[in-house]
C-alpha cells in the first residue's frame, strides 16, 4: 500500500518549471531520503505534497486522497484529519514563544477536539518516540535547546497520528550535538514504527540521511536522478551527480552500517 504516489508532476514559478514530470511512490511505513543541492526543489516538493502548491500538470496522492483537486472546505477539512504532517527547518515555526511547549504539542488535539484520556496517552507516546523528558515540555520554547526544540515539534506532528512526516531539513539548523540528537530520534522512530508511519525526510546532506532513510532519492535541476535503496544508492551510485554528493562527505553509516 502506498502513502504517497507523485504521478508526473510538474511545478512552475510563473515561467520557470522547478519540478519536471517527477513520479514518486513512498509506501506505507517506508522513510525516504530526499536530497539535492540548493535550489533543486526539495521544499517545492514538499510543499506539493502537502497541497500548499498546486502542480501545473500530474497527480499527488497522499493516504488515497488526491491532493491535487481538493479545494476551499475539502482542503482544510483534509488539512485538519493531520494525514500528512510537516516539521520546518526552524522548529520555532512550530512553537508559540509565548506559551508553554507542552500547548503547541496538544493544540492539533485540541482543534480535533481529542479528550483528556486520549491527549495524555498520544503525548506520552509522542514524547516517547523523540526521546524528550517530559518535564521539559512546561517549559517556554525559549527554556529548550534547539535540538529539544525540534524533538518537540517533531512531537507535536506526531501526536496527531499522521500516515506521512515531512521533514523539511529537520537537522540544518542545529549545532552539531544536537543535530546528532535528532537524528538519533528519527532512527529510533523508524526502528519502532510499524508499517502506519512513513517519512519523507530532506536534506542537502546526504550523510545523515543515509542514517535513518530506507531509501534515497536524488534531485537534481528538477528531476530524479536516482532513487533506490540506501545501501545501493551509496556504494553504486548510477548518476556523477549522486558521486559528487557523496564524495563531499567524509563518512557515511548507512542503515546496515549501524545495526551489528
Ligand atoms: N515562491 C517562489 N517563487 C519563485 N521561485 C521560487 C519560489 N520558491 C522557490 N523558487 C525557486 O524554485 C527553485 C527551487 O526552490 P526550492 O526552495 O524548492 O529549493 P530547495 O531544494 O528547497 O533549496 P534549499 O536547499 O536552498 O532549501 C529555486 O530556484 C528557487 O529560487
Ligand atoms: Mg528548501
Amino acid at each position: 500500500m502506498s502513502v504517497l504516489e507523485l504521478d508526473q508532476v510538474s511545478v512552475d514559478y510563473g515561467r520557470t518549471r522547478v519540478l519536471d514530470r517527477i513520479s514518486l511512490t513512498v509506501r506505507a511505513g517506508e522513510v525516504v531520503g530526499i536530497v539535492g543541492e540548493s535550489g533543486s526543489g526539495k521544499t517545492t516538493l514538499a510543499r506539493t505534497v502537502l497541497g500548499a502548491i498546486a502542480p501545473a500538470e500530474g497527480r499527488v496522492q497522499v493516504a488515497g486522497h488526491d491532493v491535487t483537486r481538493l479545494r476551499g472546505r475539502a482542503l482544510r477539512s483534509w488539512r485538519r484529519s493531520g494525514a500528512a504532517q510537516y516539521v520546518f527547518q526552524d522548529p520555532l515555526r512550530s512553537l508559540d514563544p509565548g506559551l508553554p511547549v507542552a500547548e503547541s504539542i496538544i493544540e492539533g488535539l485540541r482543534i480535533a477536539r481529542v479528550g483528556v484520556d486520549e491527549t495524555r496517552r498520544r503525548t506520552d507516546a509522542a514524547l516517547n518516540a523523540v526521546g524528550l523528558d517530559h518535564d521539559l515540555i512546561r517549559r517556554l520554547p525559549s527554556g529548550l535547546s534547539g535540538g529539544q526544540r525540534q524533538r518537540a515539534a517533531i512531537a507535536r506532528a506526531l501526536v496527531v497520528e499522521p500516515r506521512l512526516l515531512v521533514l523539511d531539513e529537520p537537522v540544518s539548523a542545529l549545532d552539531a550535538a544536537s543535530r546528532d540528537r535528532v537524528v538519533q530520534a528519527l532512527i529510533a522512530l523508524r526502528d519502532r514504527r510499524g508499517s502506519e508511519l512513513a517519512m519523507l525526510v530532506i536534506s542537502h546532506d546526504i550523510g545523515s540521511l543515509a542514517a535513518m532513510s530506507d531509501r534515497l532519492v536524488v534531485l537534481g535541476q528538477g528531476d530524479i536522478v536516482e532513487d533506490g535503496s540506501t545501501r545501493r544508492v551509496i556504494a553504486e551510485p548510477q548518476h556523477p551527480y549522486t558521486r559528487l554528493l557523496i564524495d563531499s562527505v567524509p563518512l557515511i553509516h548507512t542503515p546496515s552500517a549501524n545495526r551489528p
